[in-house]
């Protein structure tokens, strides 16, 4: 309960609710501002999705070398690829020499991975093998041109995982997930013998990734939105714990056994990923953020060897269903979000406890996040990699310099004149959307 508005993360009281009575306060959402403002949104992508461990996918999509696939997290483009060790290795889809992406497919197999601009290629390590006809330029240095890597985690489980934060992450991943790979539900198969990769396939939702990932971790719309759900799942039992960075759902079939029905394990990871584990199939539900107001969902699926295909089939429909219901009620929602009436609401303590875990991760990130940034007078970016070698030199920093010079004094003139709050922050998205058409 510590973790309701009004609490610190410690669990003691702040100054705005001593103040007021000895009753806990209620549980509240985040403002609709969170789930519609574009200057949030960027600073989640500082605060978060730049630095926390994100789960992507499985290693059954690698069974050899240069396979790879690739991934938009955030607004950030990355592959992974398998090398000729056998290992798993992340990079920023950017090719070194004019930033062409160097993957364009979303999964393939590779004998080297060339961009299609210029031709540089690059080895499965990321190592610059190849950039023609720069053999005549004097001084070329290969070994200064490898592409950016982002940090990889293969789980006991073979689940995969990165980071993006340049340099070493801030947390490691046992930091936090702990002992998520030795969690009985997640390993109660033997993922790489006992499965195999089937589709992706996904969705649009017109909502902020809150708004998505707090639907998707509570089940107390599940009598009045998904039929499905309520026919098969006794919902006075349907749980959602926090557990470090996770949020496991417990769930509990009317009768276990019934024809028709079906074991399934849920485990969401922070910021956006889940895994749903049944006796047919497993899939990996990324819930991607795209913009304030877009989200992608992307669910990777795995066929059980034993499923049938009867109930292989029954249970993809099972999901689509649920999904499509989903969708619905997070577009609607959301509508409402942007139009600026609604604030907030109250949630049930008990039951929207995966939301209220959610939001309040997320608002600590990003205030902690702002905190560090206001300190310094400048945004921080951890997935930015610092300049290095022959790049760091000082007609870099003379022309970075003169370019922020130019953004602020530009966004000083457009935050010049005295202005309501709110109006305020609807100026600071506006020409924040027009620094990136300048750019
Ligand atoms: S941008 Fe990749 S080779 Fe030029
Ligand atoms: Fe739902």
């Amino acid at each position: 309960m510590w973790r309701l508005f009004g609490y610190g993360a410690d669990g003691t009281k702040t100054a705005a609710s001593s103040s007021q009575s000895d009753k806990a306060p209620p549980a509240r959402s985040l403002p609709s501002s969170w789930y519609t403002s574009t200057a949030l949104f960027e600073l989640e992508r500082r605060a978060i999705f730049s630095k926390r461990w994100t789960l992507l996918t499985h290693s059954l999509r690698f069974q050899k070398a240069g396979d790879y696939l690739s991934f938009n997290l955030a607004n950030y483009p990355i592959f992974l690829v398998r090398d000729r060790d056998g290992r798993i290795n992340g990079f920023h889809n950017i090719c070194r020499h004019r930033a062409y992406p160097v993957i364009e497919a979303a999964s393939g197999t590779a004998s080297i991975l060339s961009c299609k601009y210029h031709n540089w290629s690059y080895g499965f390590k990321g190592n610059l093998a190849k950039a023609p006809r720069f053999d005549t330029v004097e001084g070329f240095d290969k070994s200064q041109h490898g592409l950016l890597p982002v940090h990889v985690h293969v789980d006991k489980g073979g689940f995969i995982w990165v980071n993006l934060q340049a340099g070493e992450p801030d947390a490691d991943w046992k930091h936090d997930f702990g002992t998520l790979d030795e969690n009985e539900n997640l390993q109660s198969f033997d993922y790489a013998a006992e499965f195999k990769y089937t589709h992706t396939w996904g969705m649009d939702v017109e909502a902020n990734w809150k708004a998505v990932v707090d639907n998707y971790n509570e089940c107390y719309h599940c009598p009045t939105s998904h039929p499905l759900i309520a026919g098969v799942t006794d919902i006075a039992k349907y749980r959602v714990e926090p557990n470090a960075a996770c949020l496991e759902h417990t769930i509990i079939n009317k009768v276990q056994e019934q024809k028709g029905q079906f074991r399934r394990s849920i485990i969401f990871t922070f910021p956006y990923v889940s895994v749903t584990v049944t006796d047919n199939f497993f899939y990996i539900q990324r819930m991607v953020p795209i913009s304030a107001t877009l989200t992608k969902i992307e669910n990777e699926t795995y066929r059980h060897n034993n499923a049938t295909d009867e109930a292989f089939d029954a249970i993809i429909q099972f999901y689509k269903q649920v999904l499509d219901e989903d969708k619905t009620l997070c577009d609607e929602a959301q509508k409402n979000l942007n139009n600026g009436i609604y604030i907030t609401g109250e949630l049930h303590p008990d039951k929207e406890k995966g939301p209220l875990f959610i939001q309040d991760t997320v608002r600590r990130g990003v205030m902690e996040h702002r905190r560090r940034e206001e300190e310094l007078g400048a945004e921080i970016w951890p997935a930015v990699p610092k300049p290095m070698g022959e790049m760091d030199t000082s007609r870099l920093s003379e022309e970075e310099a003169f370019c922020s010079k130019l953004e602020a004094e530009l966004f000083a003139e457009d935050t010049s004149v005295a202005l309501a709050p709110k109006a305020v922050a609807l100026a600071a998205v506006a020409t924040h959307e027009r620094y990136k058409t300048l750019l």
